[in-house]
This record gives structure tokens, C-alpha cells and sequence, in this order.
């Protein structure tokens, strides 16, 4: 068991499947996931899932894009355990070993993967250079890193996005992508590319607060209860201003070792 403070509860994770999709916590569901993989082939091979929440992207790596192995690693025992049911009710746990760590170095072998994979669970890390280091002595010589993250810019803050973060209350870190590559650069990597995605979060945001207003309020409040409902329209309200004042960017980020 980890001592790690648990961020993600039962009924904030509803939340996000709510808005997302079932078995997702970060936006964009398959599509997004897709785009992230963009030139990136996972059939045969085994990738390492860094944040992998309750497990909707690794069942989609071994289904959809042919994984032969996946491990995905969370700090969070509870979503590790849906993770892990999920595996056993799709028949996959062979082919997905869903492991609980502790936040720091990565606990594998130098070479160990041929793709270390992560979808908006990097933000949540402080030390970038420390987990770029580790993915880059995990992967195998040629191996791939493809993120997706979300990324501030180089604008200074404003009250709005302050008062996001208190809202959200989640360990936030947030870089920018521009300095991810760099860093991915000084530590050795080849074939960077990265893409800014604030556009595409924008016009996201539209359906994201479709999800939670007008008629669908009573629907998220039968399931989220009357404060989580509030609680979870007022975030996604102040996290559009600040997409729209482009101080919160997704972003992904692939490179070769
Ligand atoms: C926004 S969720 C994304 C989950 C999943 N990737 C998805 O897109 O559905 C971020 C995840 O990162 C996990 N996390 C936070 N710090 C971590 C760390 N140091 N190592 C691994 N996972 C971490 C959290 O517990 C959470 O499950």
C-alpha cells in the first residue's frame, strides 16, 4: 500500500466519467488517445503506461492498438484496483499488469520498454526532468514516449487561473510544452514533436459543460449529489475561462530514444 494523499475519490472519479467517458479521466476519450499515438505502432509491443488511472487507455492499448504487454502504474491504490477489475472482466489481465507505486523513480529495469506512454498524469509530477530521466532509462534503445499533458504558457498568471487551481485542488505542476522538449532534448532525445492542443481543448470545453448544464444538470446531480454537482460546474466554468485566456494547454509529446 502507498501512504500517497489520495487526489482522485470514488465520487470525483464518477465526475470524470461522467464528463469523459467510462474508464476515462482526462478528456478526448479514444479520439484523443489516437492522436497522441499518431505514428506510433504498438502492435507486439510493451509499453508502460505512467498515470494510468482506472485503466480505460490500457484496455484500448492491448485492443485497439495491439499492445502485447502493458503495465500501467498509478500512485492511487483505489484506482489501481478498478483498473485492475477491469482487466479480469475483459479477459486482459495477462496481457495488462496494473502496478500501485510510489511517486519517484521508476521501478523497472534499464530498457525495459519499447513505448512509455502517459495521458495527462505528468502535470501532476514537480520534478519533469527526474521523470523524463527515469522514461528515458526505461525505454529500449529506439523505444518511443508519447504524452499527452497539460501545460500552462509562458503568460503571466491571472486571479482566474489561481482560482481554477483552488478549485480543482488537485497537485497541479504545470510546465510548458515548449520546456518539455527541451528538457527531453538535453537528456537525449531524438525526433521531438510536440503540438499544442488549446484549440482543440476549447471547442472540447463546449461539450464538456453541455455534459453538466441545462437539462443534463438534474442528471449529474442525481449522480454527483447537489454540492458535487456545484462543485464540478464551477470548475469546468473557471477551467473554459482559463483555456480561453490560453494560460492551460494540452499538449502532446512524442520522442525516440
Ligand atoms: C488525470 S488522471 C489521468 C488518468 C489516465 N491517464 C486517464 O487519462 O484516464 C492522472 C493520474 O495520474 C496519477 N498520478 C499522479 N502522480 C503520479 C505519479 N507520480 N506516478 C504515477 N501516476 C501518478 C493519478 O493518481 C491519476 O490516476
Amino acid at each position: 500500500m502507498t501512504d500517497h494523499h489520495e487526489e482522485y475519490p470514488e465520487d470525483f472519479v464518477a465526475g470524470l466519467e461522467w464528463m469523459w467517458g467510462a474508464g476515462f479521466m482526462s478528456p478526448g476519450g479514444p479520439a484523443e488517445v489516437a492522436t497522441i499515438l499518431k505514428g506510433v505502432d504498438c502492435r507486439g509491443k510493451t509499453v508502460l503506461d505512467i498515470g494510468c488511472g482506472i485503466g480505460g487507455i490500457d484496455l484500448l492499448l492491448v485492443k485497439e492498438y495491439g499492445a502485447a504487454h502493458v503495465i500501467g502504474i498509478d500512485v492511487e491504490a483505489p484506482l489501481a484496483q478498478r483498473a485492475t477489475q477491469l482487466m479480469a472482466q475483459e479477459g486482459i489481465e495477462d496481457q495488462v499488469t496494473i502496478q500501485l507505486v510510489e511517486p519517484g523513480p521508476l521501478p523497472f529495469e534499464d530498457g525495459s520498454f519499447d513505448i512509455v506512454f502517459s495521458k495527462d498524469s505528468i502535470i501532476h509530477i514537480p520534478d519533469k526532468r527526474g521523470i523524463y530521466e527515469e522514461v528515458y532509462r526505461v525505454l529500449k534503445p529506439g523505444g518511443q514516449l508519447a504524452f499527452s499533458d497539460w501545460y500552462g504558457s509562458h503568460l503571466p498568471s491571472t486571479p482566474k487561473l489561481e482560482e481554477w487551481l483552488i478549485t480543482v485542488g488537485l497537485t497541479f505542476d504545470l510546465g510548458t510544452v515548449d520546456g518539455a522538449a527541451k528538457l527531453l532534448h538535453d537528456i537525449g532525445f531524438t525526433h521531438i514533436d510536440y503540438e499544442d492542443r488549446n484549440a482543440w481543448y476549447a471547442q472540447n470545453m463546449l461539450e464538456e459543460l453541455a455534459t453538466l448544464e441545462g437539462e443534463n444538470y438534474s442528471k449529474a446531480e442525481a449522480l454527483l449529489g447537489k454540492d458535487g454537482a456545484v462543485k464540478r460546474l464551477r470548475s469546468s466554468r473557471l477551467k473554459k475561462q482559463v483555456v480561453d485566456q490560453g494560460l492551460l494547454r494540452p499538449g502532446h509529446i512524442r520522442a525516440v530514444k
